[in-house]
C-alpha cells in the first residue's frame, strides 16, 4: 500500500466521517440546551437541518437524550408540518390549498403534480420531487401560490407548473 493510499480516505470512510460530524453537531445542540425536554422543537429543527428528515432511530435517540417519552417526541414531530419523517426529494413543491389559493385554482395544481410527480405528502420514486400541500402560506394576494424549492411562485397555472417541471427534467 502506498502512502497516498493510506492518506486518501475512501468514499465510505469520508461519508462515515460526515455522519459522525452531524451526530456531534446534534449532540452539541442538545448540550447547549442542557438536554432539556423544553428544547425539543429546537432540537428537532437542528436534527432535520443536519439529516434532512427525522428518521425513527433519530427520534428515539433524541427522546433518550432529552429524557422524554418516545411517544411525545413522535407526537411533536408529526404535529408540525415543517418536520418530515421521510427523506425529501431533490426539489420540493408545496402547493397552497388555503381558501384564496383553492378558489384561484390550487387544486388543479395538486392534480397536475399528482399526474406528473407524486401525491401530496409523497416523493417521486427517483427522489427528484417531493409534493406537499399547505393550508395558507401567508401570500393570499399571490393566489394560487406555490413554494418551489423555498421560493414563492405567484399566480401559478398548470402550464407554468409544467414548465418548471420540464426544466428539471420530470417526464
Ligand atoms: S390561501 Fe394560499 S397563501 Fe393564503
Amino acid at each position: 500500500m502506498t502512502s497516498e493510499e493510506i492518506q486518501k480516505p475512501s468514499a465510505t470512510s469520508a461519508a462515515a466521517a460526515a455522519k459522525d460530524n452531524r451526530e456531534k453537531l446534534l449532540e452539541r445542540a442538545m448540550s447547549r440546551h442542557q438536554y432539556s425536554g423544553d428544547a425539543l422543537i429546537e432540537v428537532l429543527h437542528t436534527a432535520q437541518e443536519l439529516f434532512g428528515f427525522l428518521s425513527a432511530p433519530l427520534l428515539k435517540t433524541i427522546a433518550r437524550k432529552l429524557r422524554l417519552p418516545p411517544s411525545r417526541v413522535l407526537g411533536v414531530a408529526t404535529f408540525y408540518h415543517f418536520f418530515s419523517l421521510k427523506p425529501k426529494g431533490e426539489h420540493t413543491c408545496v402547493v397552497c390549498i388555503g381558501t384564496a389559493c383553492y378558489v384561484a385554482g390550487g387544486l388543479g395544481l395538486i392534480e397536475k403534480l399528482e399526474r406528473r410527480c407524486a401525491k401530496a405528502g409523497q416523493t417521486t420514486p427517483d427522489g427528484k420531487v417531493s409534493v406537499e400541500s399547505a393550508r395558507c402560506i401567508g401570500s393570499c394576494g399571490l393566489a394560487p401560490a406555490v413554494i418551489y424549492d423555498g421560493n414563492v411562485l405567484a399566480r401559478v397555472t398548470p402550464d407554468s407548473l409544467d414548465a418548471e417541471l420540464n426544466k428539471i427534467g420530470v417526464q
